[in-house]
């Protein structure tokens, strides 16, 4: 085990912001975390347990330890006739658990490919697209208590799921760190293919394999959203807005095009926070370092070497004009540290 001391997060977060841990550490089992997390440099500091960095807003260094999962391996733990189960270390890129499943051609993941980010924070932040939430296909997360250092597993139900939101992020934040995801997987494909272009595909449904589904998905975001690798950025920056009828009969009286999700008939409605921003006259505008993505208003970017003041005052610029021309308050889908 090796902590490491003023560590740059440069490639831990997919910003690209130049900012330092004090102390910085790697495992690559549980009992390797369990011994890092009964260290004096653990037992002293604060503790952030990160995946990829890329729902995370550093906004300065961080004066304590980071922890970030290597546990690396795919392992299929039981099936029946409809499903398979894989068993899956946190630190496994989140894309390449999609793409591996596309190969066997078992469904469930697929139009969730592409998304940055590992196994482990993917289960925390209950990434979506497409119409599918990871929690969808997850059957149970494995996890350590910072406390005791115990292992719990928590049932799907017992996460408390919810558009991006799970008790790892609420109740029990800083509590736990997940080790390992179980994902339910059909042997048996059958899709999801509700959203815009990936409705061309039901036209065929004879031919469709998992392949076809995440390739059409692969196609559609790197149409839309900025490669990462490549311009610095989050994904969705900002959650979208979910209003209740009156407020959403009101936006609609008032601009008959504004798109939008029912979540709940006569109760609750999902306002794209991306046609917001644009409306509010938002897309491609710079702030210091920091830009609006010209492609997608939701998505910020690190256009020129960016400072995390830059990304931060372009934010609240952006929610207070949303506010002041809409009355809706946006809230940050990236996380603060
Ligand atoms: N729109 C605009 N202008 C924009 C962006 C969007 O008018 O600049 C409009 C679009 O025309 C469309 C609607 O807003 O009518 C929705 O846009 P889009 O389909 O691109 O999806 P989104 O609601 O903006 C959400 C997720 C994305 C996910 C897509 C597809 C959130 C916060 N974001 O975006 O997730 O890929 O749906 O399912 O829920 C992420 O979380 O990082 C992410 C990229």
């Amino acid at each position: 085990m090796e902590i490491k001391e003023n560590y740059s997060l440069k490639k831990h977060n997919t910003f690209g912001l130049d900012v330092k841990a004090r102390h910085f550490a790697e495992y690559y089992s549980v009992d390797e975390l369990k011994e890092i997390l009964a260290s004096d440099i653990a037992r002293n500091n604060k503790l952030l347990s990160i995946g990829m960095g890329s729902n995370l807003l550093f906004t300065g260094d961080f004066e304590g330890l980071v922890l970030h999962s290597k546990i690396k391996f795919i392992e299929k733990v039981a099936e029946d006739d409809d499903f398979v189960k894989y068993r899956v270390g946190a630190g496994v890129p989140w894309d390449y658990f999609c793409n591996y499943m596309a190969m066997l051609d078992y469904s469930g993941a697929e139009n969730l490919s592409l998304i940055p980010g590992e196994v482990g924070a993917a289960a925390v932040q209950n990434i979506g697209a497409y119409g599918v939430e990871v929690c969808d296909l997850i059957d149970s997360v494995e996890t350590l208590e910072l406390d005791t250092l115990k292992e719990k597993t928590f049932n799907v139900d017992d996460c408390r799921y919810g558009y991006r939101e799970s008790i790892f992020k609420g109740d029990l934040k800083g509590k736990y760190i997940v080790t390992f995801v179980n994902f339910l997987l059909k042997k048996n494909p059958s899709f999801n293919l509700e959203y815009g272009s990936l409705k061309d595909l039901a036209s065929s449904p004879e031919d469709l394999t998992v392949s076809k589904v995440r390739d059409a998905v692969i196609a559609i975001r790197k149409d839309k959203l900025p490669d990462p690798e490549n311009i610095g950025n989050a994904g969705s920056f900002f959650k979208n807005p979910v209003v209740d009828t009156a407020t959403f009969n009101a936006l609609l009286e008032a601009y008959p095009k504004m798109p939008y999700y029912v979540v709940e008939e006569d109760k609750q409605y999902k306002i794209p926070a991306g046609w917001l921003i644009e409306q509010s006259g938002w897309k491609g505008k710079e702030m210091g370092g920091a830009a609006v993505y010209e492609k997608q208003s939701l998505v910020l970017i690190n256009k020129n070497n960016a400072t995390a003041n830059d990304i931060i005052d372009l934010a609240a610029a952006i929610s207070a004009s949303v506010k002041e021309k809409y009355g809706i308050d946006i809230s940050p889908e990236v996380n603060y540290i």
